[in-house]
């Protein structure tokens, strides 16, 4: 008795001056509806970062307590929790390498392989585009990019960016760009022609889908993209050829009018393609 539940013991000498089996029954099953209240109550709380991290640490803590109940289920099937873990040990300075040397990254790769265009395969690419956009998020960090590219991450990217919705779109695009921002990056993609030309035409599709579905922030990171591939001479030299002419008329004038910084960037990028016509002196 001394080592059951404390709730448990409570309810029973009740049970037992019932002599029913029944009512031992029923104590028991209270006791279950209890713990999984509370249970449910931590998981809730781990999509909260200020509760996170109280949370995780009860929950570990009643793992023993918590075995008769169906935890794991609870954590996989409610909203956000796993992306939540992940997002979070990703994203943390402390925890990134860590996840990062444990190779976890590549258990997504494989849903982000995935093609059908269905809500559910959808949301699974945007949630683990979401911890590889959590990786890549703070700036120089050649390790967290370098590791991507030998998992070639890049092809990933590209796929969703020709077939996703808007928003998981828009996260492999800001992941291309954090790839391309840094100096390893950007000669990965620029030292092979083949590689540059699938990333350039890829980039020019999703600007011609734009002219019928706007999004800001879409056309943002596809100009930042290109921006920072018009650093690279030999890709600034094909850039001459290959930018959309979208982006030289009238179409996006609007989308740009409402977004001074972009457009001063589509700017700066038009001027580096202008400055490499010249020829050589
Ligand atoms: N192994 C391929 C390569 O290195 C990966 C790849 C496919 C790729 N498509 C790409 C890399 C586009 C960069 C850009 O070329």
């Amino acid at each position: 008795m001394a080592n059951l539940p404390q709730s448990l013991s409570i309810n029973a000498p009740f049970a037992a001056a019932g002599s029913s089996a029944q009512n031992a029954a029923a104590a028991s099953q209270a006791n279950k509806d209890h713990k999984m209240a509370s249970v449910e109550h931590l998981i809730l709380q781990l999509s909260n970062p200020d509760l996170r991290e109280n949370a995780l640490l009860e929950l570990s803590k009643k793992r023993e307590l918590f075995q008769d109940l169906a935890v794991a289920p609870l954590l996989w099937n409610s909203f956000g929790t796993i992306a939540a873990l992940l997002q979070c040990v990703a994203s943390h300075p402390d925890t990134k390498m860590l996840f990062l040397n444990a190779h976890i990254p590549l258990y997504l790769y494989p849903f982000l392989n995935t093609t059908s265009k269905s809500r559910p395969f959808e949301y699974l690419r945007l949630t683990s585009l979401g911890v590889i956009g959590a990786l890549v998020k703070q700036v120089d960090d050649t390790e967290v990019i370098s590791f991507l590219l030998s998992t070639e991450i890049i092809p990933l990217c590209l796929r969703t960016m020709e077939m996703g919705s808007e928003l998981s779109k828009t996260v492999a695009t800001f992941i291309v760009q954090k790839i391309l921002s840094d100096d390893v990056g950007l000669d990965y993609i620029c030292t092979a022609a083949e590689r540059f030309f699938a990333v350039g035409r890829v980039l020019a599709n999703m600007v011609a889908s734009l002219a019928e579905q706007p999004s800001s922030r879409l056309l943002k990171h596809i100009i930042c993209c290109y921006l920072r591939l018009s650093d690279n001479p030999r890709a600034c030299a094909a850039l001459r050829n290959c930018l959309p002419d979208m982006l030289r008329d009238a179409t996006f004038s609007s989308c740009l009018r409402e977004d001074p910084t972009t457009r001063r960037l589509l700017q700066q990028l038009l001027h580096n393609v202008e400055v490499n016509r010249m020829p050589p002196l």
